[in-house]
């Protein structure tokens, strides 16, 4: 064993605006393994997290809400607090950055820079919303893009077309927050002079603190020259103000890593920990940063440059993870396949997905993908059907055979060293974060233990009373082999594990493998982990696409802090000609029934005045046959005919739709069947 590290460990902290989704849980579940594994070795290891609560986008939120801005900070935190404790992210200590250990830690730093003459004031231009009073990010304005004429684009760059361009170029620029066209306006801002220290962060950045991959990437910005950073906000801003200036307000992004420092020192004073020992210059502590690609500039430039100049410790490790994707594609409310944390959990055991994405992580920045059918067959085949089987198998002879006593020997001593000796290789990929591979090799374990059971045939042999002994002996080894298994697995599993620790009637920690229970007494077998059941599954997903549907709606203007989205893309422009060629009319929905055989379809029978018309319509998810009969709706009422299994389909009503829902339109009430829609 190493001599003892003392190690602080942080995630990114989450904003403040949002519930948690699935890409906040691979970050929080890789940082806790990492975390439950350097405790379980006998480390001193500090795991802290928080709310990231400043910013114009809470304050906008709170507003809109009308609560104060401490208020919905207040049930955010409330909301994160709850997703971190049933995901089983055991943090030390979680709580705010608007906290007044932040606000002293961020005048401090602040005050060191300028004291080294690494601040710079100058007076900028800036879009300000004249009837709200507030300068306006970029993000807070919309318009028609001076390119492509498309509507409704944010202030830098188009949707659409993907062209960047100045908040001034938009074409009838209007401001998101009350709609007024933005003037210019001038303001004092204050700027961190980052360009000074380009030959600090030129070394540092290839001195072991990054992956390879992030290295090479911030090498390509520092070569093409380093920028001074903007640090200040104008009020209003919900955040600390700049001591010294009139109604400036430090940028959010400016007291967030200083969060790390001001959470953990609140730790501190609670459990009597040394501050200066982790955050001096010379700290020998080490400090573990676990963030996503996108806020790879913030850790790793301005973060190391800030804390060198105000007379801190940098990180030790700046750990990287990519972006989460659902069945391949990226997360999205418009496509249904943005899963919120709450909403697995309302469905599906923390564990399957600790265990799926601990299976998919390694030391890349390349995105992860959670494959559901992939993630249902991996947990059910390898944690139900290799893991615990072992035990349930087992564990019933040893009840009846022994009275839950295991035997004093250990049957076949090659086996159990051979899964004992894994431990050096998975303690290693633990270690560099490759929990991939930790997991493969625990499988392949698992594996040795099940060949193992199935080659001596315990319960054939239970059928011969001469073999009874052989029995106790063969599975005693087999529940040896599986409290193996789970002290490897326990910083993934830590439920899963404990549960397990009751039925072994054992503690376990990283050293248990070097002494096997003999003549040790069992608890009886309770099952431990249930297989996935993919109608959870399904009904995890169609309870996730309803709510980004609502979530969607609610937060059209609000920035997102994770892997941005795609919205459906327009199809390509077509001439009125091709418009004209499409004839829309009023229908009356005469009767409407399921169609046997068919999951998705209705039977509509439309009346268009002066006929009839039989069309199936993929709306069944959403509407019962019964509330249809009566309403109006539009067709297509010129559609060739199309043969479907089910009869023939003479035209298609219209409908908005997506994964999130399916909106029959209607015309106003007073429209009469037949009518032509122009
Ligand atoms: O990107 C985000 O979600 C930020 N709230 C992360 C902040 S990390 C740290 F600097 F506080
Ligand atoms: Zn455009």
């Amino acid at each position: 064993m190493p001599k003892t590290r003392q190690i602080l460990v942080t995630s990114a902290l989450p904003y403040a605006n949002a519930a948690l989704h699935l890409g906040h849980i691979l970050e929080y579940t890789q940082t806790d393994i990492w975390v439950r594994f350097q405790k379980m070795r006998g480390h001193e290891c500090y795991y802290v997290c928080g709310d990231d609560a400043h910013g114009t986008a809470i304050m906008l939120k709170a507003d809109e809400q009308g609560i104060t801005a401490e208020e919905h900070i207040a049930n955010m935190r409330a909301i994160h607090e709850a997703d971190f404790n049933d995901f089983l992210i055991g943090v030390d200590h979680y709580s705010s950055t608007h906290s007044e250990e932040n606000r002293l830690f961020s005048e401090l730093i602040y005050q060191r820079l300028v004291a080294n003459d690494h601040i710079a004031q100058r007076t900028i231009v800036q879009s300000f919303d004249p009837e709200k009073n507030i300068f306006l990010a970029d993000r807070y304005i919309r318009g028609t893009c001076p390119k492509c004429k498309t509507a409704d684009q944010y202030g830098d760059n188009c949707e659409a077309c993907g062209a960047t361009y100045q908040a001034t170029e938009l074409i009838d620029a209007v401001s998101a927050i009350s709609g007024a066209t933005p003037i210019e306006k001038e303001s004092l801002h204050y700027f961190f002079k980052l360009p000074e220290f380009t030959d600090f962060l030129q070394h540092w950045t290839r001195d072991g603190h990054l992956q390879g991959e992030v290295a090479n990437k911030l090498a390509e910005w520092l070569d093409s020259g380093l920028q001074e950073w903007d640090i200040s906000r104008d009020g209003p801003y919900f955040g600390f103000e700049i001591p010294g200036t009139p109604d400036k307000y430090f940028y959010v992004w400016l007291d967030a890593p200083i969060g790390y420092m001001a959470i953990f020192k609140s730790l501190c004073e609670l459990r009597g920990i040394d501050f200066e020992r982790f955050w001096a210059a010379d700290s020998s502590a080490e400090l573990h940063h676990f963030i996503g690609k996108d806020i790879v500039n913030f850790h790793a430039l301005f973060w190391p440059a800030m804390l060198h100049s105000a007379g801190f410790r940098t990180p030790t490790q700046i750990s990287v993870h990519g972006f989460v994707t659902v069945n391949g594609k990226k997360m999205s409310k418009s496509r249904g396949t943005f899963i919120n944390a709450r909403c697995y959990l309302e469905h599906l055991d923390p564990e399957y997905l600790r265990y799926y994405y601990a299976s998919k992580l390694s030391r890349s920045v390349e995105d992860i993908d959670l494959n559901l059918g992939d993630f249902v067959q991996k947990v059910n085949s390898d944690l139900v059907g290799k893991v615990v089987n072992i035990a349930s198998r087992c564990a019933k002879f040893i009840a009846q055979g022994n009275a839950g006593v295991l035997s004093e020997n250990i049957e076949n001593p090659q086996l159990w060293a051979q899964v004992r000796d894994a431990q050096e290789r998975i303690a290693e990929h633990y270690e560099n974060r490759d929990f991939g591979k930790a997991v493969r090799e625990i499988m392949a374990q698992a594996d040795a233990a099940n060949e193992y059971i199935a080659a001596r045939e315990p319960w054939k042999l239970n059928k011969d009373d001469s073999q009874r002994q052989q029995v106790q002996d063969i599975c005693s080894l087999g529940i040896n082999l599986f409290r193996l298994l789970v002290i490897y697995l326990k910083p993934i599993l830590p439920q899963m594990v404990a549960a397990s620790e009751e039925f072994l009637n054992d503690q376990l920690d990283w050293d248990s493998v070097h002494t096997p229970l003999t003549g040790h007494r069992i608890e009886p077998f309770k099952p431990l982990l249930k297989r996935v059941e993919n109608e959870r599954v399904e009904a995890m997903l169609e309870a996730s696409a309803k709510q980004a549907a609502a979530l969607q709606s609610a937060s059209q203007s609000e920035p997102q802090s994770s892997a941005p989205e795609d919205s459906e893309p327009l199809a390509p422009q077509i001439d009125y000609d091709d418009f004209i060629k499409v004839d829309l009319r009023v229908a009356k929905i005469v009767s409407a029934e399921a169609v046997e055989g068919a999951d998705k379809l209705l039977r509509l029978t439309l009346d268009l005045g002066d006929s009839t018309r039989q069309v199936f319509s993929g709306i069944k998810s959403a509407y019962k046959p019964q509330d249809l009969e009566g309403r109006l709706t539009l067709m297509v009422a010129n559609l060739a005919p199309r043969k479907m299994r089910f009869g023939v389909s003479e035209g298609m009503v219209l409908a908005a739709g997506s994964k999130e829902g399916i909106y029959l339109l209607e015309p106003d009430s007073g429209a009469q069947p037949g009518q032509r829609v122009t």
